[in-house]
């Protein structure tokens, strides 16, 4: 079994506290990535995963055994059965790529047959088998991000923890690469931990998301779906894509957008938090989750930006005092009377609100 779990966690530097009561748990086999702003503290977790770390406080384990913390010795690095990838290109300039992967082998003083077996066998699953006497030298930054992940593999590690590896990369390089990293996964079973400030990497790697804010707390733990689709505060929505949001009040007509008509339909005010009735609250939509019409009854916008970007149509609209921004689908726009031009009329019709509290979104904004 090679669960993580880090229980309680507190570490800090000097006076600063980076985590505070961290508490994780990460399936056996599953892909998990930790996700937040720069300086939150993921590599920090990382680290003392590793064990390059120890914490102040609180307790690791890895695959059901205590590796570091409360009461233990701590377990060093290279008996934890971790595979480690950081986002430098972390290969030696002066080994060759087949010399690169089978170091740990070497350390462990493994037999010459067995060490040339495992070594071709990982070196084939990344795809750089053809490769293996080149200098990293001679090799593309995704070529020696590839070489990384065989050297951590070929221990065999019950667990691979990653450190943005392919930050470094290009955009097709990166998309590339996610995709490889999950069918690494699935061909040999490890639990990978995923440390990244980038939420598409997130949602297209990860079995589960965790997100954390910038004081290094843990806000929620769910399924890309889940994190994205239902965050549980403005927090998680904010970071996770573009976020709308529109003041309203609940008046005896029911729910209205601050400075808008009319009231909104009923089942857009499902999940409307009863105990914050009369108190003021935030409607908050991603931009595709609303239909923008030339005329009805919906609430009154003013197009105040139109940016086409290909495939996808971006608008800046005026509502009610508040700058919200919507995207359509370009054919689709087209097929439905056209691109909105600056300083058109529009009727919006909301098709998802989530509620927020108004107070924190407000001071969320001006921290930023
Ligand atoms: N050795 C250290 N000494 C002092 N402070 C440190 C040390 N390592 C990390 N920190 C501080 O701990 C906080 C968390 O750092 P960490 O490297 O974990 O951030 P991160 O979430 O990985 O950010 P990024 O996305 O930029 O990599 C930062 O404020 C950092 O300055
Ligand atoms: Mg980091």
């Amino acid at each position: 079994m090679a669960t993580v779990t880090l229980d309680t966690i507190s570490k800090g530097y000097g006076r600063k506290h980076v985590l505070q009561d961290f508490s994780l748990e990460i399936r056996d086999g599953e892909c998990f990535t930790l996700l937040g702003p720069s300086g939150c503290g993921k590599s920090v977790v990382l680290r003392m995963l590793a064990g390059f770390e120890n914490p102040d406080d609180g307790a690791i384990s890895i695959g059901g055994r205590q590796v570091s913390g409360r009461g233990v010795r701590s377990i060093p690095p290279e008996e934890r059965s971790i595979g480690v990838v950081f986002q430098e290109y972390a290969v030696w300039p002066h080994m060759t790529v087949f010399e690169n992967v089978a170091y740990p082998l070497k350390m462990q003083k493994c037999l010459q047959s067995e060490l040339e077996r495992r070594t071709r066998s990982v070196l084939d699953l990344v795809g750089m088998a053809a490769l293996e006497t080149r200098l990293p030298s001679q090799l593309s930054g995704g070529q020696q991000q590839r070489v990384a992940l065989a050297r951590a593999l070929v221990s065999k590690p019950l667990v691979m923890l990653l450190d943005e590896p392919i930050s470094n990369l290009d955009a097709n390089l990166r998309e590339e690469m996610r995709f490889e990293i999950r069918e690494l996964q699935k061909e040999t079973g490890v639990t990978i931990l995923y440390v990244t400030h980038d939420q598409e990497v997130a949602l297209a790697i990860a079995d589960r998301i965790g997100v954390m804010d910038d004081r290094g707390t843990l806000r929620q733990v769910g399924t890309p779906r889940e994190i994205y689709d239902d965050p549980v505060d403005s927090f998680v929505f904010r970071f996770m894509g573009i976020a709308n949001f529109l003041p309203a009040v609940r008046t005896g007509r029911g729910v209205c957008l601050e400075g808008c008509d009319p009231p909104l339909e009923s089942r857009l005010c499902d999940g409307f938090d009863t105990a914050s009735e009369n108190g003021p609250v935030m409607a908050g939509f991603r931009p595709f989750e609303v239909d923008m019409r030339r005329s009805g009854s919906g609430i009154q916008a003013l197009v105040k930006r139109v940016a086409l970007l290909g495939a996808m149509v971006d608008y800046r609209l005026e509502v009610g005092g508040s700058e919200i921004r919507i995207q359509q689908d370009t054919a689709l726009a087209l097929r439905s009377g056209g691109i909105y031009r600056e300083g058109d009329h529009c009727c919006l019709v909301f098709e998802k609100l989530r509620w927020f509290d108004r107070e924190t979104v407000e001071s969320e904004r001006d921290r930023q």
